[in-house]
């Protein structure tokens, strides 16, 4: 192997008996490339052999829904019947086969799903609509379906599976304060809130067996009644006490991203580190940072300084997959770097098409452009 500056960039790393070659690794974004109904698509395909051809350690798959209430748009990924396992056997064989470590993410989009009735563990209303407030029955039923998920993705030959604790999807929503005004055993008391995450892992673990689970992991929602770090470091000790592999830390949800002041902040390189660095205080697990890590010396620094054990590239590795080979050759200055003043790719899956980066050679976009449906 060729020396490289960036030595602890380069260190591999054993999470929960994988191997990872190195610490980058990619954290999942949703661009709206499966096919309509959440089918495994030509372009998803082509998307993650791509990610996976970066030289990047994981690979972790954007959000796939465990039942069709909990999708977050009709193009999200779907896990919620064994329909489905052929289609994901495919992409996780696209990303294996060119040796990265394969990961899908599952979810359960509550409050935020596209659907005309959501539901949440209270009637919290977002953007307009109010969901109805899940019954105890039903919190028993989606536990299971997350198991089901989790052992379809096992069974569909990833190396491992991520639960989608981030973004204030549902796992989050039991958490927060804000969103949880229980007033049963789910709610109430942080030991309450934090129940319905921990029962599901334990539901999951029980389902896949000696098969590495870990995270997507919010630790701040950046709302003054919101979620804050002194409650969540307390279900990543929990988290830890039941077997999750790692921790990747973010910090907002739909409803703090397009304040002002986070915008601003979601502008700085790394914006997302010190949430890593919080976690990481309080657990002895592999922690991941998202968040413009734009450059391989700020990574470098990061690992360095003991801030985070990996790091998380989602729009950093997609508007340049070369980023961990110029990496290796320290060219930083080659990389092509995500503009923080371009929010494209956000705005376009949020307004449920699929996102091409302003960034990418025209040759590029039209390969894109051609396998989109
Ligand atoms: C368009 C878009 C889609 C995303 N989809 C997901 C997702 O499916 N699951 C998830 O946990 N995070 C998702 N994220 C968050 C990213 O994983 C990541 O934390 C964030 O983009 C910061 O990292 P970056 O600056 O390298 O992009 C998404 C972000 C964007 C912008």
């Amino acid at each position: 192997m060729k020396e490289t500056v960036y030595k602890n960039l380069f260190t591999p790393l054993k999470v929960n008996g994988l191997r990872l070659k190195n610490r980058i690794t990619m954290a999942p974004l949703y661009l709206g490339y499966a096919g309509p109904g959440g089918n495994v698509s030509p372009l998803i395909l082509h998307y993650y052999k791509e990610m996976a051809q970066s030289g990047a350690a994981m690979i972790m798959v954007e959000n796939a829904g465990i039942t069709p209430v909990g999708m977050g748009s009709p193009r999200t990924l779907r896990c919620d019947h064994d329909r489905y396992t052929k289609g994901l056997e495919t992409l996780a064989e696209a990303i294996r086969k060119e040796k990265a470590l394969a990961g899908l993410q599952i979810n359960h989009a509550g409050r935020f799903a596209y659907v005309p009735e959501p539901v949440a563990p209270s009637s919290v209303p977002a953007f307009g609509k109010t969901p109805r407030a899940l019954t105890k029955k039903e919190i028993t039923t989606l536990q299971k379906q997350f198991a089901k998920a989790a052992l379809r993705v096992k069974q569909a030959g990833f190396d491992l599976v991520e639960l989608h604790g981030g973004t204030g999807y549902l796992l989050a929503q039991f958490v927060s304060p804000r969103t949880n005004r229980r007033t049963d055993a789910y709610g109430g008391s942080l030991e309450n809130r934090i129940r319905f995450p921990l029962e599901v892992l334990k539901r999951v673990k029980d389902a896949v067996g000696d098969f590495p689970v870990g995270y997507r992991f919010l630790a701040d929602e950046w709302l003054p009644d919101g979620l804050k770090p002194s409650e969540s470091v307390v279900l990543a000790q929990h988290l830890e006490k039941e077997g999750i592999a790692y921790i990747s830390a973010m910090g907002g949800t739909y409803e703090s991203f397009f304040l002002p002041e986070i915008v601003e902040r979601g502008k700085k390189p790394g914006y997302m580190v010190s949430l890593a660095a919080l976690v990481k205080k309080a657990v002895k697990l592999p922690v991941i940072s998202a968040g413009r890590i734009s450059t391989p010396s700020r990574a470098e620094k990061i690992l360095k300084e003991q801030k985070a054990d990996l790091i998380g590239l989602a729009r950093m590795l997609w508007v340049d997959p070369q980023w961990p080979q110029k990496a290796r050759k320290g060219d930083d200055r080659a990389i092509v770097k995500c503009s923080p003043k371009c929010d494209a790719c956000l705005q376009l899956v949020m307004q449920g098409k699929p996102a091409f980066c302003p960034k990418w050679p025209k040759d590029r976009r039209a390969v894109y452009k051609d396998l989109f449906h």
